[in-house]
This record gives structure tokens, sequence and C-alpha cells, in this order.
């Protein structure tokens, strides 16, 4: 398994793309199979986005300058998305906003993910380098462990408030 920063944010990306095609393909009535897929969703995308936002994205604003827009506005699509995962944490399937919900979610992370990977993590493998990467993925893997993988533990929570209050 690489310790590349880079390459294990493409890994969890790639994981997070399987359980969308998941809940697309469960099927309009298919609520049960919905509802596994989305809780998997919500899972892979609150460890996700908590150790881009709490190791990746602060050490990428501090050694690069010149993505500092691009991390900015990539915490605001975070924050979008967040909203979205605590309001779908608590819907259950059969009702008529949960699957419009979860498109709408889909689709924002889907253009999220490609931001991610076509336009600003190249430049910041140019940036960094090797060595570099590969710390910030040793922290990364470091705090995986303890990281919040569902919206309501007071570490996620925190965060999501956070971006609303402050
Ligand atoms: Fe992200
Ligand atoms: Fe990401």
């Amino acid at each position: 398994m690489s310790n590349d920063a880079i390459v294990m944010l493409k890994e969890d990306h790639q994981e997070i793309l399987r359980a969308f095609r998941e809940f697309e393909q469960a099927g309009e009535n298919a609520h049960r199979a919905q509802e596994k897929a989305v809780d998997r969703i919500i899972e892979l995308l609150t460890v996700h986005t908590y150790l881009e936002n709490e190791v990746m994205y602060p050490r990428v604003r501090e050694l690069v300058p010149d993505l500092e827009d691009d991390i900015l506005e990539s915490y605001e699509e975070h924050h979008v998305a967040d909203l979205l995962v605590v309001e779908l944490a608590g819907l259950k399937p059969e009702n008529e906003r949960f699957a419009a919900k979860t498109t709408v979610l889909i689709e924002n992370v889907r253009h999220h993910i490609g931001e991610e990977e076509d336009e600003w993590f190249p430049k910041v493998r140019e940036a960094l380098g090797r060595k570099v990467l590969q710390e910030i993925g040793e922290e990364m893997a470091a705090a995986r462990p303890t990281a919040p993988r569902r919206p309501s533990q007071p570490s996620a929570l925190k965060k999501t408030i956070d971006a609303v209050i402050s």
C-alpha cells in the first residue's frame, strides 16, 4: 500500500465513486439497497473529508500558497457536502427527498473529485514532490483510525457547526 498522500486520497475517491454506482444501480424502489449504499457513502465521505480538512488541505495551503483559491473553494465544496450528509443521515429511504438529496450529493462530490484529481492535485505533486507527499500520507494514515465515521460524532459535528457559525 502506498503512503503517498495523493495516491491514498485517489484510492478513497475510487471507493467513494464505487459506492455512488451502488446507489445508482439499486433501482428506485429498492429501499434497503439504497439505504445500505447511502450508509457506506456517508461513512466514506465523513472519513475522507475529515482527513483532507485536517491534514491535506492545511499542509497544502501552507506549502503551496499559489493554490490558496483552490483550497478555499474546496473547503466550501466539502461544507456543502457536509450539510447534505448531515441531512441525509437523518432521512429514511422511504422519504421522498432521500433519493433526490443523495443524487445532488453525488453530483456535487463527483464534480469536486474531478477538480481535485484533474486540476489541483497535479499541481500539488509538482510543487511538493515525493518525499513531502509521503510525509503528508503518513500523517493521514496516523489520523485515519480515529477519524469520525458518522456525521453525528463530535469531531465531525464540530467542523460542520464551525463552518456555519464562524
Ligand atoms: Fe475534497
Ligand atoms: Fe478528495
